[in-house]
C-alpha cells in the first residue's frame, strides 16, 4: 500500500519520470518525439489528499515535463493560456455552527419546512437554532421575499458580528422527490458556486435543515452531487482571454450528510469524475485552430504519461491507417492540411485478472465544415462545429476519470479517429465510393454525413480488439436534436441488455439518454444501386439511418450501444457540458469486480 499523504508527491514523480508513455502495445507503436504539441489540458493532475486530516482536495500539477505547445496550425496565432481548476478541498465535518469561522453558510431547506409557531418562530428545530443564533433575520428574509422552500429560489443576506459573513437559504423543493432526483442538490452545488463568485467567498459551509430524513444512501448521492454542482459550477474556461480571474472558493464543508470512509470514497470519485468533465468541456469549447487532431492525440498521450501504471497509449497515423484499409476515415480527412490521428488509448488494472473488456468510441471531428456539401444557411451551425469532437472529448474525459479511479478487473479501450472534413482539390467528392476496413463499399451522396464515416473505421478497429461490449459516442445528427432537444442524447443498441445497463447507469449520473429504435426497415433508404450502401438516407429518421449505418461495422457477436450526443453536448451561453462522462465512468465502474 502507497502512503495516501504521498499522492501529490508520486503523482509529480509520474509525470516526470514516464514521460514516455508507450508501454508495448503492438508492432505500429511509435516513437515519441521529443517535442509535442500540446494544449496541456490533461496534464493538469487531481490526486486526492487523503490522509485522515487532510480534507478532499483536488491539487494541480500542470504541464511537468511535458513540452510546452507547438501548434501545426497557425491560424489566428493563438496560444491558450494555462487552464485553471477550481481546486476545492471538500469535506464532511461535524461541529456546532456557531464554532464555525469561513464566508458563507448555506441551508438547503425543503418546502414546506418553513413552517412558524404562531408566537414566531420556526417549528423546525435547525432552522429554529439558526434564526436565534442571527437575532430573527432568517424569519425576516423568509417573509419578505416569500421564500418557501422551492426549487429554484435562493435568498442570502448579509450577517455582521458572526464568525462568517453571509447565510443564504436554498430552496430544494419537495422532500419527497429528494430521494429520486440528483438535480436538486447538483443545483445546490451551482447556487453555492454562483454566490461564492459573487460575494468573492473563500470558505462554505452547507447543511440540510431535514438531514435527518433523509436515508443514508440519498445522503451519500446528495454529498457527491452538491460537490460536482461546486466544482463544475465554479468552473470557468479561462484560456482563450487575455484576462482571466481565478475562482476564490477552496473549502467547502458539508454537515449532517455522514461522516466515515464509504462518503469519502465517494468524494474522491466524484472529484476525479469532475476532473474529466471538466477535461471534456475544455477540448470541446478549445476552437479549431487549436485543437486539431494532432493536439487531441497529445492529450490523450499526456493522459497516458500521467497514469503509466495503467494507461497506455497507441497513437495512429495516416500510414498506419492506409496499413489497416481504413478508407472511410481517410476519405474525410483526405481535404485537410492538418493529418489525421487515430487514438487508442488503453487501461488495465495494474493488478487482478480482467474479466471485462470494454472499448468507448469517440467522434472526434475537430471541425465539421460539411466538405463539398457546405454547411451553408443560417441553421447550419457551421461557426459551432469545433463541437463535433464531443464524443471524442467524452472519451478522454472518462479516461482520465478511470485512469485515477482505477477499478479493479476491467479493461478499457478508448478510440477515436480524428480528423477534419474540409475543402480541398484532393478532398473527398459526393459520389465518391469508399472502402472502409471491413472490405465494405460505401457511396458518398453527402460529405456531411462524415462522423459515420470515421466510426465506421474505429468500431471495425474496436471490434477487433474483441472486447465484450463497445459503446460509441458521436455528435451525429441534426435530426436527433430535432427528436429530443438539447437535454437528452440519443440511445441505440440491438442489445436490450446493454442499453438497460447504460440507462441505469445515465440515472446514477444524472443525466438522460432516451431509447431510440433501430428500425431495420429503414436500411431500404441506405440501399445504393452501385456500392454495398450509401452515407445517408435522406430527413426521415435520419438519426435512425445514422444508427443502421453504423451496425454494419460492428461484430454482431458482441453487444454495442450508440449514444447521438449531438443535442446535449453544447448548450448555450455555458458552452460545452461535458455530457456523458458521468454516465460512462458510472458504467465503467460498474463492471469492476470489487
Ligand atoms: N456534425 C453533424 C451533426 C450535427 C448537426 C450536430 C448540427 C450538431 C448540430 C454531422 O456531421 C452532420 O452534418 N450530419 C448531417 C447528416 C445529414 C447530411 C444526413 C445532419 O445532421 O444534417
Ligand atoms: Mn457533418
Ligand atoms: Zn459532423
Amino acid at each position: 500500500m502507497i502512503c495516501q499523504d504521498l499522492v501529490p508527491f508520486l503523482t509529480i514523480i509520474i509525470i516526470l519520470s514516464s514521460y514516455n508513455p508507450f508501454m508495448p502495445h503492438s508492432s505500429l507503436m511509435k516513437k515519441k518525439m521529443s517535442i509535442t504539441s500540446s494544449l496541456f489540458l490533461s496534464s493538469l493532475e487531481v490526486p486526492l489528499l487523503r490522509s485522515p486530516a487532510a480534507p478532499f482536495s483536488s491539487h494541480v500539477v500542470i504541464g511537468r515535463g511535458v513540452a510546452r505547445a507547438v501548434l501545426a496550425s497557425e491560424v489566428g496565432l493563438t496560444k491558450p493560456a494555462d487552464p485553471v481548476f477550481p481546486e476545492i478541498a471538500v469535506r464532511p465535518a461535524d461541529l456546532e455552527v456557531d464554532k464555525w469561522r469561513g464566508d458563507i453558510l448555506v441551508v438547503g431547506v425543503f418546502e414546506g419546512s418553513l413552517g412558524k409557531f404562531e408566537e414566531g418562530g420556526f417549528q423546525n428545530p435547525v432552522l429554529k437554532n439558526l434564526d436565534e443564533l442571527f437575532g430573527g433575520i432568517l424569519g425576516e428574509i423568509t417573509t419578505e421575499e416569500d421564500f418557501t422552500g422551492k426549487s429554484g429560489q435562493s435568498t442570502f443576506a448579509r450577517l455582521a458580528g458572526y464568525g462568517f459573513k453571509r447565510v443564504g437559504l436554498v430552496g430544494l423543493g419537495k422532500l419527497e422527490a429528494a430521494g429520486s432526483s440528483l438535480k436538486v442538490w447538483k443545483d445546490l452545488g451551482e447556487n453555492i458556486a454562483t454566490h461564492s463568485k459573487t460575494a468573492q467567498a473563500h470558505s462554505v459551509l452547507t447543511l440540510i435543515a431535514q438531514s435527518k430524513e433523509l436515508s443514508e444512501d440519498v445522503k451519500l448521492a446528495a454529498a457527491s452531487a452538491i460537490t460536482t454542482g461546486v466544482l463544475l459550477g465554479s468552473f470557468e474556461d479561462m484560456r482563450f482571454k487575455s484576462e482571466s480571474k481565478k475562482p476564490t472558493l477552496k473549502s467547502l464543508e458539508l454537515i449532517g450528510m455522514g461522516m466515515g470512509s464509504n462518503l469519502e470514497d465517494q468524494l474522491a470519485h466524484t472529484v476525479q469524475k469532475c476532473a474529466g468533465v471538466i477535461l471534456a468541456r475544455q477540448l470541446v469549447n478549445a476552437p479549431p485552430n487549436v485543437l486539431i487532431p494532432s493536439v487531441l492525440a497529445d492529450e490523450a498521450e499526456n493522459i497516458a504519461a500521467a497514469h503509466g501504471d495503467v494507461m497506455s497509449a497507441k497513437i495512429l497515423d495516416k500510414k498506419d491507417c492506409e496499413a489497416l484499409k481504413m478508407g472511410a476515415y481517410l476519405g474525410v480527412a483526405a481535404a485537410s492540411t492538418n493529418p489525421p490521428k487515430f487514438i487508442h488509448l488503453c487501461y488495465t488494472p495494474a493488478t487482478g485478472t480482467v474479466t471485462s473488456k470494454l472499448a468507448i468510441v469517440g467522434k472526434g471531428l475537430t471541425f465539421d465544415s460539411g466538405g463539398y456539401n457546405l454547411k451553408t444557411g443560417p441553421g447550419s451551425m457551421i461557426e459551432l462545429m469545433k463541437f463535433d469532437m464531443g464524443g471524442a472529448a467524452a472519451v478522454l474525459g472518462a479516461a482520465k476519470a478511470i485512469a485515477a479511479i482505477k477499478p479493479p478487473g476491467v479493461e478499457v479501450n478508448f478510440i477515436v479517429a480524428a480528423c477534419e472534413n474540409m475543402i480541398s482539390g484532393g478532398g473527398m467528392r459526393p459520389g465518391d465510393i469508399l472502402t472502409a476496413s471491413n472490405g465494405k463499399t460505401i457511396e458518398v451522396n453527402n460529405t456531411d454525413a462524415e462522423g459515420r464515416l470515421t466510426l465506421a473505421d474505429a468500431l471495425v478497429y474496436a471490434s477487433e480488439l474483441k472486447v465484450d461490449k463497445i459503446v460509441d459516442l458521436a455528435t451525429l445528427t441534426g435530426a436527433c436534436i430535432i427528436a429530443l432537444g438539447n437535454e437528452i442524447g440519443g440511445m441505440f443498441s440491438p442489445s436490450d441488455e446493454l442499453a438497460e445497463e447504460l440507462s441505469a447507469a445515465s440515472k446514477r449520473a444524472g443525466e438522460k439518454l432516451w431509447r431510440m429504435p433501430m428500425e431495420e426497415g429503414y436500411w431500404d433508404m441506405m440501399k445504393s444501386n452501385i456500392a454495398d450502401m450509401v452515407n445517408t438516407g435522406g430527413r426521415p429518421g435520419g438519426s435512425i439511418t445514422a444508427a443502421l449505418f453504423l451496425k454494419q461495422f460492428v461484430d454482431e457477436k458482441l453487444l454495442w450501444a450508440h449514444l447521438d450526443i449531438a443535442g446535449p453536448v453544447w448548450k448555450d451561453k455555458l458552452g460545452a457540458t461535458g455530457f456523458a462522462v458521468p454516465t460512462l465512468v458510472e458504467w465503467v465502474v460498474k463492471h469492476s469486480s470489487s
